[in-house]
């Protein structure tokens, strides 16, 4: 990569000098390590981590528990991840912060710091980055209120807000109005310490981590098909988490491998919980040769092998809106694959990507116009159409709009191609990958 003078804040992104080949990892699950850090922070005792994700959205959940009273030692690894251990507040809750909270680009941190929160009388402000600040925040706000938390200023729906929990929570049951396991995590931890039964429903199965890790700590849940439970009031008790590799990481290398010529790649210890892996089931669709096969388990979190090929005969496809939380964070990449497929690719109810970093379906549609595709919204729904042998144009700028997954779908644009893309903004790949680069050029040699 070089940073070209006509190409200001951006970052020029070659072809890959050869095909994909060969084993690789990805860095720890940021979902997964999110929930790692903010449930150890909560805990009772000294929990100990390991294949934490270092990146900026981690360190932010890692910032606001220290800032919350947590004691965090997580050192740097050989392997890039952060392993080590966390003190919780336990008992005797989070203090109070000096100054507001700041969660940077980070809705998971924000989110889930309400839910954190909940349970204590102690005046937190939570405030965020430009992108985080025009996120909506009413889809958390909303059932935690019916618990008998305040936010104020009252009637606010974006940060900078302060919570206000409450020793007395009442224990709730919800019908979500859309599939969000950070909206989910929100009202289940709260639940925890709400005397009763609190229950999230939901309209299609969004990731569970949550419930997957409570028990890790000694709080039982209940799931099963879009609902989860908790009753309270229960604490959380220190334990070991191993974080697996992020799906979502992966994605982007396994993209590029369908997509660049003569490749075959593995990618090894990647979190293979159904949730999170829809991404493989629509490439298979698109025709693309790719197999997962599970090696072992993290607590209850499965993981495993993803192998793939490139394909050169994709076709489009149809995903379903039941299907859309499990690649919520893949479409954007998933429409560039698309892109180079025969016929059209539909994608059901994507309305969510509009409040993302940022709003990732307007941003395909103009990026995958750049490259001479085209692609249009309708009502909810994302159409792709497909161009077999599609060639990337010469000297094509697409904008990452300072969001990490579309920062690393239009480097694929480039990596995969004949001719180097300039990706502005490609640095908010530190969100979530700062090592996609590097990753994906050992592949290549
Ligand atoms: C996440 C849930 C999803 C996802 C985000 C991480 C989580 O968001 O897009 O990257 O860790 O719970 P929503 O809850 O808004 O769907």
């Amino acid at each position: 990569m070089s940073h070209d003078p006509a190409c200001l804040a951006s970052t020029m992104i070659p072809p890959l000098s050869a095909p994909l080949h060969g084993v690789a990892t990805v860095p720890g699950d940021k979902s997964i390590s999110h929930r790692a850090v903010l449930f150890a922070a909560m805990a009772e005792g000294t929990s100990h981590l390991a294949g934490v994700l270092d990146s900026d959205d981690v360190r932010s959940s890692m910032a606001a528990v220290r800032q919350l009273g947590a004691q965090v030692s997580l050192e740097k690894q050989p392997d890039g991840s952060l392993a080590g251990s966390v003190t919780g507040w336990g008992v005797a809750g989070p203090r109070k912060p000096e100054g507001a909270v700041d969660c940077g680009n980070s809705g998971t941190t924000a989110r889930l710091l309400m839910g954190v929160l909940a349970p204590w009388d102690v005046p937190v402000e939570i405030t965020g980055d430009e992108s985080l600040s025009r996120r909506p925040m009413r889809r958390i706000t909303a059932p935690l209120m019916k618990m008998g938390v305040r936010f104020l200023p009252e009637g606010r729906e974006t940060l900078p807000l302060t919570v206000r929990g409450t020793h007395g929570l009442r224990a709730l049951t919800y019908d979500a109005p859309m599939a969000s396991a950070q909206l989910k995590t929100a009202v289940l931890l709260a639940g925890v310490y709400a005397k009763g039964t609190t229950t999230v429903n939901e309209p299609a199965p969004s990731r569970n981590h949550t419930e997957l890790m409570l028990p890790e700590f000694g709080v039982s849940t209940t799931a099963a098909n879009c609902t989860a439970g908790v009753t309270g009031p229960q604490g959380l008790a220190a334990c070991e988490v191993h974080v697996p590799g992020d799906p979502s990481s992966a994605a982007f290398l396994v993209c590029a491998a369908v997509l660049k010529r003569d490749s075959a790649i593995q990618v090894e210890n990647v979190s293979l919980n159904t949730a999170r892996i829809g991404f493989t089931r629509t490439l298979e669709r698109m025709g693309a040769e790719v197999s997962v096969q599970r090696t072992g388990a993290a607590g209850k979190e499965p993981f495993g092998t993803i192998s793939v090929c490139y394909t050169a005969n994709l076709h489009g496809c149809e995903v379903p809106a039941e299907k859309i939380a499990s690649i919520v964070d893949e479409v954007p990449v998933l429409a560039l694959v698309a892109a180079f497929a025969r016929g059209v690719t539909v994608f059901r109810e994507v309305g969510e990507l509009r409040v993302k970093e940022t709003d990732r379906l307007a941003a395909v549609v103009e990026g995958l116009a750049h490259l001479g595709v085209e692609a249009y919204i309708d009502g909810n729904d994302l159409y792709v159409e497909g161009q077999p042998g599609l060639a990337v144009p010469e000297g094509v700028t697409l904008d990452s709009k300072g969001d990490h997954r579309l920062a690393m779908t239009w480097a694929l644009a480039g990596l995969t191609g004949n001719t180097p893309v300039c990706v502005e903004n490609f640095d908010a790949v530190r969100i979530s990958y700062p090592q996609f680069l590097e990753d994906i050029e050992r592949l290549a040699r």
